[in-house]
Parts: structure tokens; sequence; C-alpha cells
């Protein structure tokens, strides 16, 4: 196993260090981008429902145990399983979490892109004065007709690339502070906008009114990938970010803090675009461009809403990277430490294969179109045709992650040892830890069975 030098590694400075850097995470294109459209596809409340359920039986389990996992250990993902179970192949979790952070990292960054050219769109004033059907038009023929994809799917990832070579210190946590709470303000007045449009109610009842007959497995599998995407689990960069948490810090409160506010952002995003979906007659399920078509409409409806769009996409931008920068953050340190690379020549490869990967994603709806699977789903018997960007998306989120999490909950569960998580939690006994009960019925029980049954009803193995 390789040698780590701990005293240079990287440290948050304070407590707000790590909720900072893992909101940081957490809160990206995730919650603006991906929930609206996948919640919009998968029929609304019902969907929410289900997705909030699997937070809170699941991801905050999870995300708790990389944080205990990753400060024990004191490195990477896959380092930190050699160290604490030596000559057992829990590692294997390190290496399915280098190939999610490739292929998650791939399609985020041609999507990163896209809201770069939205800013640039912004700027340019590009969306004045057009119809929701012209603004639909926009966002297809900039995803169907253009190297320009790729041209900012590349900028994209030099953006994060420059800022994780920074190092931890400087790089991650500089960024995050100030920039939560500032897009949390304004995704609170684009909201306000949304739901004050005319017509604006059934987008809120479509989101908060749960109709039953539209959950099925499909949307339960669904909100289950989301839930792990949203909340940066299942994968270790939650490891690796807990590895450089200080040991006073308290990770049951982080843990629930993060949580709590991607969870918020999320819905908040939601209620910004729901009702305007439905106020200008837009496809609830549009898919991956969802938000791109939806937005620029309540921007024009806005006093001040050339400005508001800039200031939206650079602050979306700014979520984006510091999601993007754990991702690959992730493959580096493992790289760095494993390898025994230099930092610098793990970052330089690590994102030149994933930017090339990501080239094919930004490029699957122009000149890599006919690279498609077709996949039946078993739910509903419907066949949908997949194509390079929605096949990494579905092996990662649905696949990797969630099996990733079954693992790391049984590992903390199961092989971990209460004693030791009782110290971490604790702090060697400096802070009460009363619900040490309810974590470990969550962790040995609820998550994985639950994780589980969703899993295997989607290969087809059992039958709900
Ligand atoms: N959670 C981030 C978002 O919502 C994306 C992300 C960053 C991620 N790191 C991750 C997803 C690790 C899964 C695993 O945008």
């Amino acid at each position: 196993m390789a040698k780590v030098d701990l005293s240079n590694r990287g440290n948050f400075g304070s407590k707000f260090g790590i909720i900072a850097a893992a909101a940081g995470s957490a809160i990206g294109l995730g919650n603006i981008w991906r929930f609206p459209y996948v919640l919009g596809e998968s029929g609304g409340g019902a969907f929410l429902l289900v997705y909030l359920f699997f937070i809170f039986s699941i991801g905050i389990p999870v995300m708790l145990s990389e944080f205990i996992i990753g400060r024990s250990a004191q490195m990477n993902p896959f380092g930190a399983f050699k160290k604490l179970a030596p000559k057992q192949p829990w590692f294997i979790v390190g290496i399915m979490g280098i190939f999610a952070a490739f292929m998650i990292l791939a399609f985020y960054g041609a999507v990163g892109g896209w809201t770069l050219e939205y800013l640039y769109k912004s700027v340019s004033n590009q969306f004045s004065n057009k119809t929701p059907e012209q603004l639909n038009v926009l966002f297809n023929n900039f995803r169907e007709g253009s190297i320009n994809t790729v041209i900012w799917q590349v900028i994209f990832m030099a953006l994060t690339f420059f800022i994780v070579i920074a190092g931890i210190e400087k790089g991650i946590e500089k960024y995050t502070k100030i920039l939560m709470p500032v897009l949390l303000f304004i995704l609170i007045i684009i909201s306000v906008r949304s739901i004050t449009l005319p017509g604006a109610k059934e987008g809120l009842v479509f989101l908060f009114k749960p109709d039953f007959s539209k959950l099925n497995a499909k949307v339960i599998f669904a909100a289950l990938g989301q839930a792990f995407f949203s909340l940066s689990i299942g994968m270790g960069a939650l490891i690796t970010y807990g590895s450089y948490i200080n040991k006073k810090d308290n990770l049951t409160s982080s843990a629930v803090i993060v949580s709590l506010s991607d969870t918020f952002i999320a819905v908040l995003a939601g209620v910004a675009i729901f009702p305007a979906v439905f106020a200008f007659g837009i496809e609830p399920q549009a898919g991956e461009g969802l938000v791109f078509q939806a937005l620029p409409n309540i921007f024009q409806q806005m006093p001040g809403g050339y400005f508001i769009s800039i200031l939206f996409f650079i602050l979306l931008i700014l979520a984006a990277l510091t999601s993007s920068i754990s991702l690959l953050e992730v493959v580096v340190a493992t790289f760095v430490e494993e390898l025994k690379m230099s930092r610098k020549k793990a970052s330089i490869i690590a994102a030149s294969l994933i930017t090339l990967l990501g080239a094919i994603c930004a490029l699957s709806w122009s000149t890599f179109k006919w690279l498609t699977i077709d996949h039946i789903d078993k739910a509903t018997g419907e066949k949908i045709s997949y194509n390079f960007f929605m096949m990494l998306d579905f092996l990662s989120l649905k696949i990797i992650l969630p099996l990733g999490g079954l693992l790391i909950v049984v590992f903390l569960g199961w092989f971990f040892g209460k004693k030791k998580i009782r110290e971490e939690l604790s702090n060697q006994g400096l802070l009460k830890v009363k619900y040490i009960k309810l974590l470990m019925f969550l962790v040995k029980f609820v998550a994985p069975i639950a994780i589980a049954i969703v899993f295997l009803h989607e290969i087809g193995l059992v039958k709900l």
C-alpha cells in the first residue's frame, strides 16, 4: 500500500469549512438542472415524496458514513478501505468511485458547458422578445447544431482543473463560502416572480400534490438515483472530503445541515421552475433542456431580468464548479496517494481523459447522435433510446452510486464497529451521541434493504 505523507494533506480550517465544502459539492447542477427535469418526467409530487423519503432514510446515513470513513482513514476512498479493512475486497468501492467520477464528470462538464453558453446568451441579450416556442428552438439548435457545446465543455473542465490544482485550502473552500447564500437569495427572487405569474398555481400543484397513480418502479428508481447524485454520495467524494475534515468538527450536524440545505435548494428550484413551466405552456417532460427553456421566460417577465439572468447563470456556473471539483478531487487524491503521482500530473491526466469522454457527451445530440442503446424499461415496457450522455448518466447514477452507497452503509454498519463509530461521532468522547442506536438501525437495516429492494427490482430479480 502506498505510504502517505499526512503532513502534506490539506485540511479545512474551520467547521464552516467542511459544511461549506460539502454543501458546495452537493449543491450544483443536480439541484437546479437535474432535479426539476427528472421530477417533470416522473410525474411531479409523488416523485418529490419518494425523493424526500430517500434523503432521510438513505441519504443522510450514507453521507454520515462517508464522513466517518474518510475522517477516520484520512485517505482517498480506495486507500481508506484498504487501510480500514486490509486484505478484504472493500477497496472495490474506491475503484467503482473512480469509474463513477469519470462518467459523472464527463456529462456534468457538458451541462456545465450549457450553462456557460447560457451566460453568454444572457449577456448578449438573446432571450429578449422570444416566445416560449422560440426559446425552446434556441436551446435545441444550440445543443444539436454546434461545436460550441464542446468548446464550452472544454472551458468548464479547464476551470475545474485550475481550481483543483490549486489544492484544498485555496481551491475548494474559498469558492463556496459566499456563493451559497447569494444563490439562495436569487433563487428566492426568481421563485417569487414565478409563482406570481398568471396560471402559476397549476405548477405548484404539480410539484407538491402527489398523484399516486403516477408512482411506479421507474419513478422510485429515478428518485433514488437523483438523491444519490444530488447529495454527492455513493462514490467516495465525501470520503475524500471527509478525509480533510478537522478532528474537532461535528460530523453528524454537518451531514444533516448539508443534506437539508441541498434538499431545500432543489425544492426551491422546483418552485422557481414549475409555475413558469405551466404558465408558459412548456412540456414538464421536456427532459434535459427543461430549465434552459423555462428560466429565460421568467427573466423576461422580471424588471431587471437582463441583469438577473446574468447573475443567475454566473452563480449557477460557480455552484457547478464547486461540485465538479469534488468529482475531480476523488480521482486526483487517489492518483496522488495510490499511484504516487504529483498533484499536477494527476490533475492533468484525470482532467484530460474526462474532458475527452465529456466531449462525446457534449456531442451526443449532434455528431454522436448515432451512438445509442435501446433500453426497455422493466417497469413500463416502454422502449427508450439512450444516447451516450444518457448512458453515462444511467450507468453512474442508477447503478454505480446506489451500489456504492449500499456497500458503504453495509461496511459501516456491519464491519466498521460500533465502538469506532461512537469514537468518530463523539470526537473521542467530547460530544454526546444519543442517536447512535437510530443511526445503527439505519445503516445496518433500513438503508441497505431499501437500496437493495429498489435495485433488485429494477434489474428484474425481484417483483414488487
Ligand atoms: N451533487 C452535485 C450536484 O448536485 C454533483 C456531484 C458532485 C456529485 N460530486 C458528486 C454527484 C459525487 C455524485 C457523486 O450537482
